[in-house]
């Protein structure tokens, strides 16, 4: 049995910004039939603390974590282990987990990610007697300073590590001031380790320190050696080429199946498509959209933001119901790009509605009402809302990026001559791609046939969690098994 420590800032089912909660939560489950025990790590966020009772076990104390008290509490995520870095001052507030309830980042999050690290280091080197791990598993930058901590902690050898990039676009950049606060001794401060452009990296940390480096799918591993992509931190990738993989999320299959899904009107499958249709009616009810069957319903579930192609996405809304379709679109993010797609509904009637917010029961009759959900995003890790339309039979249309590139296969003539293809894809995310790709999508959507072959493809592929637990396991035991 491997015990893997697991540091991340957030995990369904208890705090969740985006993907990365959703493959947290996952990953217990998917490597224990692999022989990895997991035992998750999380900030003391009021959400979290609320699960674990009114008198929770207290594992370790420490009197100043970067000069916050702080505990470490038992608790239970699912059916594995949960640790909880109990620190008020840091967590214990209303709000998002990263800003306040305007969007602005907290001030003090070096303080918390920081203290976070410490703390997950101190566990991973035995604060706690009888809680012993082979290996760390850190998620992001708010996980990075965890790996820099034990690499320059006077106690001992660090323990094998990997760290996961669910996103370079976010690396906590503080300046070169805080680092004395930090606690770390001064060669920490070099280029090989947290130091970033006169800076401190939490991203870089990470990298810099792990033994192996991850990310959620082969192309956006590619992808982080050029400027575009890695943001700054492309050349370390490139230097550590040989250590970089690319494993690409499952979805949990027990939540994201049509046939047993309790959010929606009327369930299926891929044997049974046609009962399907209740879901679309119920969906243009429930939106106000026109019933028109012969016009594709592309619905969106996403972050309203740059990374996303929302902006491209809202220029070409008039291009969209001018060949015939309809939008249901479901959001969050940009102030500007919430109230552009306000005014693109109240230009088009019945032919695009727009709800602003998070909705995670609306997102499921989304995926069995909709015909083809849009992911034109310029970066994308990995993407799981593709994923969801894959197994839905809501033929995706995405840009040839990342795990967007990985995860669905293109309707060209080869692909649906050989009956593979799961949906459309388009380089380069411009006004006149997504509009081109729009547009082959009106048409195959036109004839019933291939679209059916598609939506049959789709819900045929395995995006299950199977594959890529044995991947993170067979990673894990290269990492822990000395010959
Ligand atoms: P990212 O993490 O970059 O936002 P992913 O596709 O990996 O992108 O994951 C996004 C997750 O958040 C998915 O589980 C998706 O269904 C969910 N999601 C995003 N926006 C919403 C929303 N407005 N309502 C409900 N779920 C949403
Ligand atoms: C990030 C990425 C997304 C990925 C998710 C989970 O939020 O933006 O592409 O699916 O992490 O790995």
């Amino acid at each position: 049995m491997t015990n893997v420590l697991s540091v991340a800032s957030e995990a369904v089912p208890l705090v969740k910004t985006g993907g990365l909660a959703d493959v947290v939560g996952a990953l217990p489950e998917a490597l224990a039939p692999h022989g990895v025990a997991m035992t998750t790590l999380l900030p003391g966020y009021p959400a979290v603390t609320a699960t674990l009772g009114k008198k929770p076990k207290v594992l370790h104390k420490w009197e100043s974590l970067l000069g916050e008290p702080a505990r470490l509490l038992a608790g239970k995520i699912g059916a594995h282990p949960l640790l909880v870095l109990d620190a008020p001052g840091l967590y214990a507030r209303e709000g998002g987990l990263y800003g306040d309830a305007t969007g602005r980042d907290w001030a003090d999050n070096w303080k918390r990610f920081a203290a976070f690290g410490r703390a997950a280091a101190d566990v991973a080197g035995g604060v706690v007697k009888g809680l012993g791990f082979d290996l760390i598993h850190a998620h992001d930058w708010q996980a990075g300073m965890t790996l820099a901590y034990q690499r320059f902690s006077p106690a001992g050898p660090p323990l094998p590590s990997v760290i996961t990039i669910h996103n370079m676009a976010f690396q906590g950049h503080y300046g070169a001031d805080l680092f004395p606060a930090l606690g770390l001794p001064p060669q920490a401060m070099a280029i090989d380790g947290i130091e970033y452009h006169g800076g401190i990296s939490f991203l870089k940390a990470g990298l810099a320190s792990a033994s192996r480096i991850t990310t959620v799918s082969p192309t956006y591993a590619r992808e982080i050696r050029e400027p575009g992509f890695g943001m700054g931190l492309e050349g370390l990738i490139r230097a550590r080429e040989s250590e970089v993989s690319g494993i690409v999320n499952g979805i949990d299959a027990a939540v994201w199946n049509p046939a047993s899904d309790p959010a929606l009107k009327a369930a299926y499958s891929g044997k049974a498509l046609a009962k399907r249709a209740a879901n679309s009616r119920a969906l243009e009810a429930e939106f106000g959209l026109e019933k028109n069957g012969d016009s594709p319903l592309f619905i969106v579930i996403s972050r309203l933001t740059w990374q996303k192609g929302m902006d491209v996405l809202l220029e070409a809304a008039d291009h969209l119901v001018g060949i015939g379709g309809r939008l249901a679109l479901l959001g969050s993010g940009d102030a500007a790009l919430e109230s552009g797609f306000h005014a693109a509904a109240a230009r088009h009637p019945g032919r695009i509605a727009v709800r602003i917010g998070y909705d995670e029961a609306l997102s499921h009759r989304m995926l069995a009402g909709g015909d083809a959900i849009l992911v034109p995003s310029r970066f994308e890790p990995c993407g799981l809302t593709q994923l969801y339309g894959l197994a839905y039979g809501c033929v995706p249309v995405v840009s040839r990026t990342g795990g967007l590139a990985d995860t669905v296969i293109d309707a060209n003539l080869a692909a649906r001559q050989a009956g593979v293809a799961t949906g459309v894809q388009f380089d380069g995310v411009r006004y006149q791609t997504l509009a081109d790709a729009l547009t082959r999508t009106v048409h195959l959507f036109r004839d019933p046939a291939a679209w059916r072959s598609l939506q049959r493809a789709g819900m045929g592929a395995d995006f299950s969690w199977r594959g890529s637990g044995g991947a993170y396991a067979d990673l894990y035991k290269s990492l822990t098994v000395t010959a």
